[in-house]
């Protein structure tokens, strides 16, 4: 068959060819007895997207002896959405895969339509449990199930088990059975194992809380543990607590003074996620938002770019929470076709509590660095406005950039237009663009740039002067990303919130063919775009620094490294 290599990435998780969407299931080691010997299966299918119009590849990973465990939602038999299973990938380091025959595909009448996103629980005695939606009739009706390893010795665990007790959960008459999938990771709390479903009730999006006390019978609590008016289907909702103090991830059914929990939800209206932090009150089993978030599509995201059904799982083995997000593509339904794939998993991130408790923060996992090839370095170089200087990595389009930018002084950030507070950031971004003359900024990367800068992505900053504060715009704008056609290039960007009494701004970006994958300010804020240049490809696609606006601008150091392939789709030997 043929498989277009061009755009396919490096380094980021794609199978060899056809369609992905979601990450499901993350299975989590459970190490602690606080559970008096019951083993805790997380599992986190996520498996969605049926009205998705572009191809995605969702993930679920967990850990279990010794591996991590990547679920996706994929088409066997082509590169668009449809005959969805969950196909299997493991890895000793999140960053070399080797493949699996798919762990669920369709096969019973609880599961005979597809088998959509879930998640995987790992319970404190020892195996993983996957949660699952299964389609059960052509309308897309939606049961919640449960599969378990056939063989729990096996660390590959090849062979799932779909029991004939299934389903665990029906929709009651309440509940909207086409809108009502994605189950959770399994939390322990008050003697009961406690489960989300994401749904909506007309366009109130909806988390429904079910409660089982040994795993297997389940019932609906009284309240769904939130709702939000006017949001529409809540797919792959996520929920987990993080600490107070520190980076370490915490085990999901940890509670108490030192935590606060997260609730994530994927919007299917806009096709952007968006979360808040809160407080769990476990009795109640009801979730509030802190005052001052924004609970719906306006509020804080985990990335301002193409990013969606993401899910988190606690890694045990180095007591950190992961996310992992897909990246679906930014083309035409007939290119991907021709292409022959679609969909890519992005570099799995372990996420924290920001020191302030207002938002979280992001990096890429360290082990990623192991890919690390040939490097360049800048020091204290210059930017007068209108410069730009190459950065002569060997591999400018599968390459690692990690830099620091210098300015002396506020004073010529540009005044912020109260217009604009009314303005997506991305609405901004457009405005204002990488090349329009500024202040403080614009500055930044030109990534998957071509020679002469007929093709390139820019990511940079813009600071602006408002009433009572600075305001940090990053941007990764793709409108000049490529002369190709019939393209979506939206000028993806967020504020950051971060102290410029330092008079420095950093910048991360993961490039790789079709994806640029960023972080400012040290993770505060990220932002991921596809983009197709037509020339800047393979070694014809160049890095630069640059700067347009008056403020000088100093890199303090920049590090790029040309990026090494990592084993993947290699089938594990049987
Ligand atoms: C999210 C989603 C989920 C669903 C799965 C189907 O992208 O729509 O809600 O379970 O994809 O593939």
């Amino acid at each position: 068959e043929n498989v277009k290599q061009l755009h396919r990435t490096g380094y980021h998780f794609q199978p060899p060819k056809h369609w992905i969407n979601d990450p499901n299931g993350k299975p989590i080691q459970q190490e602690h007895d606080r559970f008096h010997g019951l083993q805790f299966f997380q599992i986190n299918p996520d498996f969605d997207c049926f009205m998705c119009v572009n191809w995605f590849v969702r993930a679920a990973p967990m850990y279990y002896k010794g591996l991590y465990h990547l679920f996706y939602q994929y088409n066997p038999k082509g590169a668009v959405w449809g005959n969805i299973v969950w196909a299997h990938s493991v890895s000793k380091d999140l960053i070399n895969w080797e493949s699996l025959e798919p762990a669920i595909y369709p096969s019973k009448w609880f599961d005979n339509y597809g088998c959509w996103s879930g998640s995987a629980t790992v319970l404190p005695n020892g195996g993983p449990v996957i949660f699952y939606t299964g389609i059960v009739d052509e309308h897309n009706s939606q049961i919640q199930n449960y599969a378990v390893p056939a063989n729990l010795s096996d660390p590959y665990l090849r062979k799932w088990v779909k029991p004939d007790d299934n389903p665990i959960v029906n929709p009651d008459t309440s509940v909207n059975g086409s809108a009502f999938r994605d189950p959770t990771t399994a939390w322990w709390a008050e003697g009961h194992w406690k489960i989300l479903v994401g749904s909506r009730r007309k366009h109130r999006g909806v988390a429904y809380l079910y409660k089982s006390r040994d795993f297997k019978k389940w019932v609906k609590a009284k309240h769904p543990l939130h709702s939000v008016q006017g949001t529409g289907m809540w797919e792959c909702p996520d929920f987990f607590p993080v600490s107070l103090s520190g980076e370490k991830g915490l085990d999901p059914s940890v509670m108490g003074q030192n935590v606060k929990h997260v609730l994530k939800v994927s919007l299917d209206m806009t096709r952007y996620e968006y979360y808040t932090l809160g407080t769990y009150d476990k009795k109640k089993d009801r979730y509030f938002p802190d005052e001052g978030l924004v609970d719906g599509w306006a509020g804080l995201r985990l990335d301002y770019g193409n990013f969606y059904a993401s899910k988190t799982f606690y890694d045990p083995s180095t007591n950190r929470r992961i996310l992992w997000g897909w990246a679906n593509e930014s083309d035409a339904v007939q290119q991907d076709k021709d292409k022959g794939w679609a969909g890519i998993q992005l570099i799995p991130r372990k996420v924290w509590l920001d020191p302030s408790g207002k938002q979280l923060l992001q990096w890429p996992v360290a082990e990623l660095e192991k890919l690390r090839g040939h490097n360049i370095q800048l020091s204290h170089q210059k930017l007068n406005q209108g410069d730009h200087v190459e950065v002569k990595v060997t591999t400018a389009a599968q390459a690692d950039v990690d830099v620091t930018f210098s300015f002396p002084s506020l004073d010529k950030a540009e005044p912020f237009d109260p217009k604009w507070a009314k303005l997506d950031a991305l609405d901004v971004c457009a405005q204002k663009g990488s090349k329009a003359p500024g202040g403080l900024g614009p500055f930044g990367l030109l990534t998957l740039a071509s020679e002469k800068l007929e093709e390139f992505t820019p990511v940079f900053f813009r600071v602006f002067k408002a009433a009572d504060k600075h305001k940090v715009l990053l941007c990764s704008d793709a409108r000049s990303s490529s002369l190709g056609e019939g393209l979506y290039k939206p000028s993806f960007a967020g504020f950051v919130d971060v102290d410029l009494t330092d008079k420095k701004l950093s910048l991360r970006s993961l490039i790789d063919h079709s994806v640029v994958e960023s972080f400012g300010a040290g993770g505060r804020i990220a932002i991921t775009s596809r983009v197709y240049p037509t020339t800047a490809v393979f070694e014809k696609a160049r890095l630069f620094v640059f700067n347009n606006g008056s403020e000088t601008i100093t890199v303090e150091s920049l590090n790029a490294w040309s990026m090494n392939k990592p084993v993947m789709n290699v089938p594990v030997k049987s």
